[in-house]
């Protein structure tokens, strides 16, 4: 067993707080939290430090004083019309503190795992191999990108990227919701949705996810990993699939394309991710959509 101490930033959101959940369950993980709120979300053995890491003053202090072998930063701003409208804030949590992140870890001679997006691509040939060149249609997706170059010219050779799409299964006490819940509240409801049928992603079930960044973690690999779902569809027939696995209305859900909709942020149309170098070289195995769905409590 190889011992490894572990700093997770943005402990507090949907992988977050799956991913302290798993880790904890790791005798041979020593595991410090942080996020934005006072107190820890997640269950299992870990310490927990408000961080905003943002104040790199902050930021550089707790990676130096808690001595991390690995950072796994899950802290960024997600919402993609706000990144849009609010680009300032965006750069400075998306890109900005990663640069921080990288620097400190690079001296101490720490790992850092940064989580990144299909949203790098421009979602006109997906799915994507890790190699494949991004060309991000939104702001949210050039924040990520700059973040990925800022974590390789960081100057150092312990660094992983992994990037997933659509994550699904968020717990009760993380500190948002996801597509699959807000679906089923709608449905459960009677309320009607308008869902795109021109939009391909992998739904990633976030316990997926976390297990594949702790195979990242205990096998100590570097460079870029795809973690996703395995199966490639269109937002619609994610939406059906999980009306009907919950035994609702699938009536209710109306095919729409994205022309129907004025987001703030440009969406790309097929993304999606190519997950074989994860599957041959950590051994990783997402489950079948509809089985993780049957496991997801109704709202
Ligand atoms: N969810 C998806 O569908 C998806 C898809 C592709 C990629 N990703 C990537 O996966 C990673 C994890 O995403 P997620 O789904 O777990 O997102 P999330 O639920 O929105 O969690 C992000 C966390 O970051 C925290 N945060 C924001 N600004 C911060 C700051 N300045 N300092 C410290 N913490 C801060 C948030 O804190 P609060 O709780 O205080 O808001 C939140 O807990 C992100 O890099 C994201 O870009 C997610």
């Amino acid at each position: 067993m190889l011992y490894e101490r572990i700093l997770v930033t943005g402990a507090n959101g949907l992988l977050g707080t799956e991913l302290i959940g798993l880790l904890g369950r790791h005798p041979e993980y020593d595991v410090l939290a942080t996020g934005r709120s006072e107190t820890s979300r997640s269950e299992g053995s870990h310490g927990y430090m408000p961080l905003d890491i943002t104040a790199k003053r902050d930021a550089r202090q707790a990676i130096r004083d808690f001595q991390p072998t690995v950072v796994i930063n899950c802290a960024a701003m997600t919402d993609v019309d706000r990144c849009e409208t609010d680009r300032e804030a965006c750069w400075k949590v998306n890109v900005d503190a990663v640069e921080t992140l990288a620097r400190q870890c690079k001296d101490i001679g720490a790992r850092l795992i940064q989580l990144s997006t299909d949203f790098v691509f421009d979602g006109l040939d997906g799915p994507y191999h890790e190699d494949a060149r991004p060309n991000p249609v939104n702001f949210y997706g050039k924040s990520k990108q700059a973040a990925e170059n800022a974590v390789r010219k960081a100057g150092f050779g312990k660094w992983a990227i992994v990037r997933t799409v659509l994550v699904y299964g968020a717990a009760s006490r993380a500190n948002r919701s996801d597509f699959v819940l807000w679906l089923l509240e709608r449905l459960s409801a009677g309320q009607s949705v308008r869902i795109v049928t021109d939009q391909w992603r992998n739904p990633t079930c976030v316990t997926d996810l976390a297990e594949g960044v702790e195979r990242l973690v205990q096998r100590r690999r570097g460079g870029v990993f795809h973690l996703s779902g395995a199966e490639w569809m269109s937002m619609y027939d994610f939406a059906q699939t999980i009306a009907e696995t919950f035994g609702l209305d699938a009536g209710l859900i109306q095919p729409v394309d994205s022309a129907t909709f004025r987001q703030t942020a440009e969406r790309p149309a097929k993304t999606g991710l190519i997950i074989l170098k994860a599957q041959t070289e950590l051994d990783y195995r997402p489950r079948p959509l509809r089985e993780r769905l049957r496991k997801i409590g109704r709202p």
